[in-house]
This record gives structure tokens, C-alpha cells and sequence, in this order.
């Protein structure tokens, strides 16, 4: 049964390679829409994405559309324009694409929101992370870096920032994290001096690094200028952290280091991290979203509906999920990957991706993308 099974599998892969190549010479045009090359991570996306696209022989047309939904709207009208068969995009805001991707779906474009969901819309599926465990990972950190559990008496400041509210992802981090703390503020071992406790109060639009510093800075000046010692400032994602960092250099008056999270691995918090003014943040690894954002792609233009079985064919772990994202239109199908946490003493880890090297004097990381 089993050598039947791997008989399958090898017939199947070569069936699938054969379907790679016949796309391939067909140089189908793909389209390709970023949010903004002023966030890190979205330069990373599009360059793996193009790279891999272009490596299986597809034609890619690569748009930013610097953070601006109107614009976003004009680049994909022009992609549909242009004859693009499949649209994979990360939305800059969530509600505002329902009318140009009704022009896609009027022309047989298939499109797949990549790690952003896209609400009111026909999306075929969606690639991204399990965005709340992203959420819980941080908040895991604290609290086995503080030893919550065994806390007793002990009480610990935390404060929270939150991501772009035009973003679905940034309520799931933030649930995420809030929903694995709960206990302990509940229990009142954890405190928040700000009182800002909703999504609403902490959020950051745009994921803005100077809005999350100004804001942090007047959460210190508010809550902490009296000598307030603040233990955690739990921070979405990496862009929002290096703001918090930074606020917390120039306006903390406390003689500790405070837990700082992220999200992301961008460069400068991870030098950050090395330096000590992060404590942590959750890696999702990129070029892996691109590889599964490929075969998904490819598994369509080759006329199957992939489901759980497509997993298989991804080189990293991967889950199919028909549950959790509900873009108002129903369920979209998504396959959703691993992130983890690093920290100083895990950064090797981000080595063995390949996406990442030492620098020369073998004390910070960069990117090996150049
Ligand atoms: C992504 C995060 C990123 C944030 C800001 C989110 O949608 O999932 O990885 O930090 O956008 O770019």
C-alpha cells in the first residue's frame, strides 16, 4: 500500500512538474501588487515573488502602490488591463477593492489575497501565516520571560501597539496576544497604566514607525514620567516596534530594559535585538509565502481545485484552512504557515532560511537578498 502510495506521489509530482513546465512556455502574465516599499517586508515579498514566478517562466508585472488605496485600485485596473490570467495582492486597505476585483472576476482573473485578506470581494484563496499565533506567540514570550505563572503577588506594566486598522491582519495579532494575556490581567498580574486596553485605542495606522513613536512617547510622558517602571511594550509587528524602541531610548526615564515584541525580521530590529532595545519578534518566513503562493498558482492555472492535498507539495509546513476567514462573502479557502519566535539567542535559526547571513565582523544580520 504504501509503495502504491509512493507510486502516486511520484507520478503526481511529475504530472505537476510537466503542468509547471507547460505554463511555463506559455509565459502566462501575472500580476503582482505590493502594498508600499516604505514597510520592509513587502520589498522582500515582491522580489521573492517576481524571482519565483519568473524562475517557473511566467511573465510578472510587479506594482507598489506606496501605501495610497486609491492608487493600489489604479495598479490593478491596469494589471487587468494589461491581460494579467492571475492577480496575487496584499491590500493596502481591506474594503476597497470590491469594484476592481469585480472587473477581474468579469475577465476570468483569478486572484488570491497574499497575507492580507481582502474583504466583499471574489477572491479564489488566500496565502498567508496563522496571524493570530503570531499574536499568541508574543504574548507567550512574556510570559515565560517573566514567569507569569509563578508571579504570585508580583505585578507587571504592560502597554500595548496595534497595527493598521485597514489591515484584517493587525485585529488578529492583536486578539492573538490579548486573548493569551487575559488571564494575567484579569488576574491583575499584569497592569496597564494607559488604561488602553481595545484594538481601537492602540492601533496604528499604516503601521506608521513615527506614529507608533509619538504615540509611545506620549503613552511615557502620560503614564511613566513619575518613575512608573514599564515591564512589556507589546508591539505588533517590527515597524511599530522600531518606533516603541526608539521612544523608550529617548523618553523612558526607567533604568530597565521593558520586553519589547515585533514581527517580521526587518534588519533594523534585528540589530535592534542584538543591541537590546527589542527583545524579540515573530518570523515569518517570506520566500516560503511566495513558494506556496506559486504552487497554488500553479495547481489552478492547471485546472484543479486544490485543497488539503496541495500541502504536500509545499517545501514548508503549511495548513489548509476552511474555517477562519470569512471575507463577507463567505469562507476563502487559505493556506496559512508557521511563524516562531527569535530572539538573541535563536538568530541562527534565520540563517538556516538562507534569507539572512552574518555580517563580516559576525555580529548583526542581513539580508541576503542584496
Ligand atoms: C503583515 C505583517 C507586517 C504588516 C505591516 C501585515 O499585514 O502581515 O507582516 O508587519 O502588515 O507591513
Amino acid at each position: 500500500m504504501k509503495k502504491l502510495l509512493s507510486i502516486v506521489l511520484v507520478v503526481c509530482m511529475v504530472l505537476a512538474l510537466g503542468a509547471v513546465a507547460a505554463y511555463a512556455d506559455e509565459g502566462d502574465l501575472v500580476g503582482i501588487s505590493m502594498p508600499t516599499k516604505s514597510l520592509e517586508r513587502w520589498n522582500r515579498d515582491g522580489s521573492y515573488l517576481k524571482e519565483q514566478f519568473e524562475a517557473a517562466g511566467y511573465q510578472v508585472e510587479l506594482t507598489y502602490s506606496d501605501n495610497d488605496a486609491v492608487q493600489q485600485n489604479n495598479d490593478i485596473a491596469n494589471m487587468i488591463a494589461d491581460g494579467v490570467k492571475v492577480l496575487i495582492i496584499a491590500a493596502i486597505d481591506s474594503d476597497t477593492l470590491s469594484s476592481v476585483l469585480a472587473d477581474a472576476a468579469e475577465a476570468g482573473i483569478t486572484v488570491i489575497a497574499y497575507d492580507r485578506l481582502i474583504n466583499n470581494a471574489d477572491i479564489a484563496y488566500y496565502v498567508s501565516f496563522d496571524n493570530y499565533t503570531v499574536g499568541v506567540l508574543q504574548a507567550q514570550y512574556v510570559i515565560d520571560a517573566l514567569d507569569l505563572e509563578n508571579a504570585g503577588d508580583k505585578t507587571f506594566n504592560i502597554e500595548f501597539t496595534a497595527g493598521d486598522p485597514a489591515d484584517t491582519n493587525a485585529g488578529y495579532f492583536f486578539n492573538g496576544a490579548k486573548d493569551t494575556l487575559q488571564k494575567y490581567l484579569d488576574a491583575g498580574t499584569l497592569l496597564v497604566p494607559s488604561g488602553k486596553l481595545t484594538f481601537e485605542q492602540v492601533a496604528t495606522p499604516q503601521w506608521s514607525t513615527d506614529t507608533a513613536l509619538e504615540n509611545f512617547q506620549n503613552t511615557l510622558a502620560s503614564f511613566y514620567g513619575d518613575g512608573t517602571v514599564l515591564d512589556v511594550a507589546l508591539c505588533s509587528n517590527d515597524s511599530t516596534a522600531a518606533g516603541v524602541a526608539q521612544a523608550i531610548v529617548s523618553d523612558y526615564a526607567g533604568e530597565n530594559q521593558p520586553i519589547v515584541t515585533g514581527q517580521d525580521g526587518d534588519i533594523g530590529n534585528l540589530q535592534n535585538i542584538v543591541d537590546g532595545t527589542q527583545t524579540m519578534t515573530v518570523y515569518k518566513n517570506v520566500s516560503d509565502e511566495a513558494g506556496v503562493t506559486l504552487v497554488l498558482v500553479d495547481a489552478i492555472l492547471n485546472g484543479e481545485t486544490p485543497g488539503a492535498e496541495l500541502c504536500e507539495k509545499f517545501d514548508a509546513d503549511a495548513a489548509f484552512d476552511t474555517e477562519t476567514y470569512d471575507n463577507g462573502l463567505g469562507v476563502v479557502p487559505s493556506y496559512l504557515l508557521v511563524p516562531y519566535s527569535i530572539d538573541k539567542d535563536n538568530l541562527d535559526l534565520l540563517v538556516e532560511t538562507g534569507n539572512y547571513e552574518w555580517d563580516a565582523d559576525g555580529v548583526y544580520l542581513v539580508s541576503t537578498l542584496g
